[in-house]
């Protein structure tokens, strides 16, 4: 199609948004390779985040998600998608500011429980009201997330596809 990816497309947003849906899709279309820094961890580890989380507590997988994110983004052009939490640390937007372009997968608080709220991969959650934890997370987040470079509403009626074109539209 023509395009050029002139630097990394860093996916960003709360659990539930499509990160890795969209990012995985977008990277296909655009020919370009996708990380995904939960799994890069996971990878380096050989532990799932829910077991890196339960032996290890969250303090240490915020310092493996940094490493990995600054690593992430000295390789070529790609697209990354970055667990929820990543775009809190001023350090992780500093490295992503450096080399990439941040794009917020914005989608309200109802769309995101409905997706998280049969899976059990999400040790954040992991509390007596989930839906309530997932909230607060979320109005903790939103000013975080408003620093991205692009943002893209997911709505529950968009397919992947028609978020893809959205974020490429967005580019
Ligand atoms: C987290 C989100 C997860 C994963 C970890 C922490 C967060 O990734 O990094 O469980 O702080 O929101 P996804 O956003 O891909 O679910």
């Amino acid at each position: 199609m023509g395009w050029k990816l002139k630097k990394t497309v860093v996916m960003v947003g709360m659990m539930g948004a499509g990160k890795t849906a969209v990012g995985t899709n977008l990277a296909k279309r655009l020919a370009v390779p996708f990380l995904d820094s939960d799994e890069e961890i996971e990878k380096a580890a050989d532990r799932t985040i829910a077991e890196i989380f339960s032996r290890d507590g969250e303090a240490f997988f915020r310092r493996k998600e940094a490493q990995v994110i600054s690593r992430l983004l000295e390789s070529e052009q790609c697209i990354l998608s970055t667990g929820g939490g990543a775009y809190l640390s001023e350090d992780n937007r500093a490295a992503i500011a450096d080399k990439g372009v941040a794009v917020w997968l914005k989608a309200d608080i109802d769309l995101l429980w409905n997706r998280v709220r049969h899976k059990t991969t999400r040790p954040l959650l992991n509390t007596g009201n989930p839906e309530k934890t997932l909230r607060d997370i979320y109005d903790a987040r939103v000013p975080y997330y408003e620093k991205c470079d692009l943002q893209v509403q997911a709505l529950p009626r968009y397919s992947i596809d028609q978020m893809t074109d959205a974020v490429i539209d967005a580019l």
